[in-house]
């Protein structure tokens, strides 16, 4: 059995530890298996739950305490050496009895709900190398005098709630490995002692909010350091060149900080690096070429900063980089090097929201295991290379807001076809494409998109695509869920076929081209939540299969050539929020049933033919924030049930009057607030002196 080392206590640094330790000594001299027996029912005395019995019928004084669940003896059962009771559900307190295990090695709790603070009498475990606390309700500050557990290895105390900055002391448990604090409350400063724990190997400050400081250069000493990450806290300043002495660190989690300066070049000598974190923070300057020296890198993130220049060729030597993440740096600027698609580890490239031009490198055909490209709000340019086609893993395509030009490409250049089987989101949209010239269709690359079986998003608008909407769009995966080709200059019919895509929430094919009628089968898509053919120069009327859809939240029909009656089974479909038909030439009266849409927000009927006598029970609509039923020929008088809607409710009822009035007589937009959201009234007010202003316009220019 191991005797005290408590001769080993010359240095200056110890005496302290010495005086401290010698008090304690009287204590282990006269502790016995017996001590330890009574240490742990006191512990079970203050478990308050113990959901499971695990410890109420097995912790008994009939069965020695070796043979107690989480308890384990030294080879002689004559002292505890370790208590293990993580994942056990305990709820409970640490007694001060626990510093009566005087031979106890290791302590875990891990993963239960251990609440209070830590007791003084755990500084008596001498030999406590494990202290496994973690994911409990702790509080308080973590005790200083953890500093005087001399053989401490490993200190978990990571998800709990300890308070306080972190004790300078603990720079004296000099055998520390691993230093876990993540996810506390802690502040305050990283003291600078910590630069003593010459074997530490984790050091992990991460998502404590609010420690802040500097980053001390002493944690340049920490040379077995491996993982340091002091991520979402408020740390500030620039990077201590003595990091640069790092030389086993392999990941540097800095993320969420407020860390500034420039990237240092040194952090390409770190020679094991496989996870740079620096995003969410102020650094500034461009991208050191240096990192290109790091092949060990596997995840590189940099979003978020006020990072400018280009992207170094050198990053194209990362052969292990899985992650390359710039995202939202504004300024970062010129050409995508085509090094980096030669990367075949790479999964994952977000470049979106900087400033980047030229093309997209045809070496990206060598990215085998791309999964995601957010290229989006850039500067890029030129054709989408077909060699795109080899990125076969390819999962999210976000190529918008761009100005890429070329055809969107078709079987004869196979952009899309057949190979990016695994594509769930592909937005184009916001760029110069075109469809095939000689075709004027979209037909081959909707066809070749059908291969795409598990396709969700796909989203083509604001390109001048020219063309027609082949039939082959009903042989779309029934997976995909939104559709949008907004003002892209579509012309033709709708095809029937459209139907088909069963699972579609949203169909947005607003402002195009589009003629002939709304198709029939759009009744089919049962799952829509929007539908809007607005701005289009559909004919027609609206075929009685659109209030199949009884999921339709939004409907927008506006600016067409639609005709005939508003159908009053749309009165049907009581998920609908928004319902816009403005500019077209219905020429019926208004359907009562409108009135009877439990949740309608807003109504847009304005400029039609719509006719006859505002409907009486306009009351029963129960939340409006927008009726516009201006430009009709709709006559009558105010109804006399106007005064009892939830329209209207009690207060300043001659102003809303008024508002009501000039939907009827001059019909012009009347905005009316939830009434049971009891909205402050001066808003209700300030909208009705806009609909005030705008009668006197319209008065005016009649
Ligand atoms: C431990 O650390 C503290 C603070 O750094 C120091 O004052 C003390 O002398 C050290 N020694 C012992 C034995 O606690
Ligand atoms: C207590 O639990 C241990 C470990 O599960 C088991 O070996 C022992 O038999 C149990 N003792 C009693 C009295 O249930
Ligand atoms: C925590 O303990 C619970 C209950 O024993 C268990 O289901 C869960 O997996 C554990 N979680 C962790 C992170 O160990
Ligand atoms: C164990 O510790 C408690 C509290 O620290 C103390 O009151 C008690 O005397 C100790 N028992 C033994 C047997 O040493
Ligand atoms: C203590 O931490 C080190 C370094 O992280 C680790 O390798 C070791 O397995 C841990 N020891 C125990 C007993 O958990
Ligand atoms: C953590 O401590 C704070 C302050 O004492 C308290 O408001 C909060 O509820 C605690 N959170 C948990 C998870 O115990
Ligand atoms: C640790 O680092 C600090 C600051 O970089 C330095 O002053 C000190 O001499 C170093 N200590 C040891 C023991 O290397
Ligand atoms: C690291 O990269 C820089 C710039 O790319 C280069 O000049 C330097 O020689 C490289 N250093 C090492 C040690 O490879
Ligand atoms: C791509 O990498 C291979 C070796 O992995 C190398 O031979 C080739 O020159 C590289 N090409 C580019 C464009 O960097
Ligand atoms: C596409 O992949 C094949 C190997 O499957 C390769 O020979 C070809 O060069 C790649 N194309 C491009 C343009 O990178
Ligand atoms: C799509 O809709 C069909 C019914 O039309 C349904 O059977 C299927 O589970 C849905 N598929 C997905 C991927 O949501
Ligand atoms: C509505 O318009 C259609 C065609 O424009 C016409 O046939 C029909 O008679 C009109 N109905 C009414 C009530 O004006």
């Amino acid at each position: 059995m191991e005797r005290p080392r408590f001769l080993k206590c010359a240095p200056m640094l110890f005496v302290m530890y010495c005086v401290f330790a010698m008090s304690f000594l009287a204590i282990e001299a006269t502790t016995n298996i017996t001590t330890d027996q009574s240490s742990l029912l006191a512990l079970k005395a203050h478990i308050t739950n113990d959901p499971h019995n695990l410890l109420a019928n097995n912790w008994t004084s009939s069965t020695s305490v070796c043979n107690w669940v989480g308890i384990t003896c030294d080879s002689q059962n004559s002292r505890v050496v370790a208590l293990n009771l993580n994942s056990m559900s305990l709820t409970g307190t640490v007694p001060p009895h626990i510093g009566n295990l005087s031979f106890l090695v290791q302590l875990r709790l891990r993963n239960n709900s251990f609440h209070g603070s830590l007791p003084i009498e755990l500084g008596q475990l001498r030999r406590l190398e494990i202290l496994h606390l973690g994911l409990n309700s702790f509080q308080g500050e973590i005790p200083s005098w953890l500093g005087s557990l001399p053989k401490l290895q490993n200190l978990s105390l990571f998800i709990n709630n300890f308070t306080g900055s972190i004790p300078p002391s603990l720079g004296n448990i000099t055998t520390l490995r691993n230093l876990k604090l993540w996810n506390n409350n802690l502040q305050g400063n990283i003291p600078e002692e910590i630069g003593n724990l010459i074997n530490l190997e984790i050091f992990d400050l991460y998502g404590n909010q609010q420690i802040s400081g500097t980053i001390p250069p002493h944690i340049g000493n920490l040379s077995f350091l491996v993982q340091l990450r002091l991520g979402i806290n408020s740390f500030h300043g620039s990077l201590p060149v003595e990091l640069v002495h790092l030389c086993r660190l392999e990941v540097l989690q800095l993320g969420y900080n407020s860390f500034q300066g420039e990237i240092p070049s040194w952090l390409g000598s770190l020679p094991k690096l496989q996870m740079l974190y620096l995003h969410v923070n102020t650094f500034t300057g461009s991208i050191p070429p240096s990192l290109g020296n790091i092949t060990t890198l596997r995840i590189l993130q940099l979003w978020n900063n006020n990072i400018q220049g280009n992207i170094p060729e050198e990053i194209g030597n990362l052969i292990n980089l899985e992650t390359f993440n710039l995202y939202g740096n504004q300024h970062i600027s010129g050409p995508i090097p085509s090094t980096i698609f030669n990367i075949s580890k790479l999964e994952y490239i977000e470049l979106e929201m900087n400033r980047l031009s030229g093309p997209i490198p045809s070496t990206i055909g060598l990215a085998f295991n791309l999964k995601g490209l957010w290229l989006w709000e850039n500067e890029l340019n030129g054709i989408i290379p077909d060699s795109i086609s080899n990125a076969s893993q390819l999962t999210i395509l976000e190529l918008q807001s761009n100005s890429f030009s070329g055809p969107i490409p078709t079987t004869t250049n196979d952009l899309f076809s057949g190979n990016l089987r695994n594509l769930r989101v592909l937005k184009l949209f916001s760029n110069q494409l075109t469809a095939e010239s000689s075709t004027q269709e979209l037909m081959n690359f909707i066809s070749s998109l059908a291969n795409c079986k598990i396709l969700r998003v796909l989203s083509l608008s604001n390109n001048p695509l020219s063309s027609t909407l082949p039939v082959s769009i009903g042989n779309l995966s029934t997976t995909l869920r939104e559709f949008r080709a907004i003002g892209c200059k579509i012309k033709g019919s709708i095809p029937h076929e459209v139907g088909n895509l069963s699972n579609l929430t949203t169909l947005n094919l607003g402002n195009n081209e589009l003629t002939g009628s709304v198709p029939t089968a759009i009744g089919k898509m049962r799952m829509l939540q929007v539908l809007s053919l607005a701005g289009n120069k559909l004919q027609g009327s609206i075929p009685n299969e659109v209030c199949h859809l009884r999921n339709l939240g939004d409907l927008y029909l506006s600016g067409n050539k639609l005709s005939g009656p508003i159908p009053a089974c749309l009165g049907d479909i009581t998920s609908l929020q928004k319902l816009y038909l403005d500019s077209n030439s219905f020429n019926s009266t208004i359907p009562a049933s409108l009135w009877s849409i439990k949740d309608i927000l807003r109504l847009n009927l304005s400029t039609n033919s719509l006719n006859g006598h505002l409907p009486l029970d306009i009351g029963k609509l129960r939340v409006v924030y927008e009726i516009d039923l201006s430009g009709n020929e709709l006559s009558g008088d105010i109804p006399s049930s106007i005064g009892d809607t939830n329209l209207l409710g009690e207060e300043n009822l001659s102003a809303k009057k008024e508002c009501i009035l000039s939907i009827l007589q001059v019909a012009v937009e009347c905005t009316v607030e939830m009434p049971e959201n009891r909205l402050d009234i001066a808003n209700v007010l300030g909208a009705l002196k806009n609909i005030k202003t705008k009668f006197e316009k319209s008065l005016a220019r009649t």
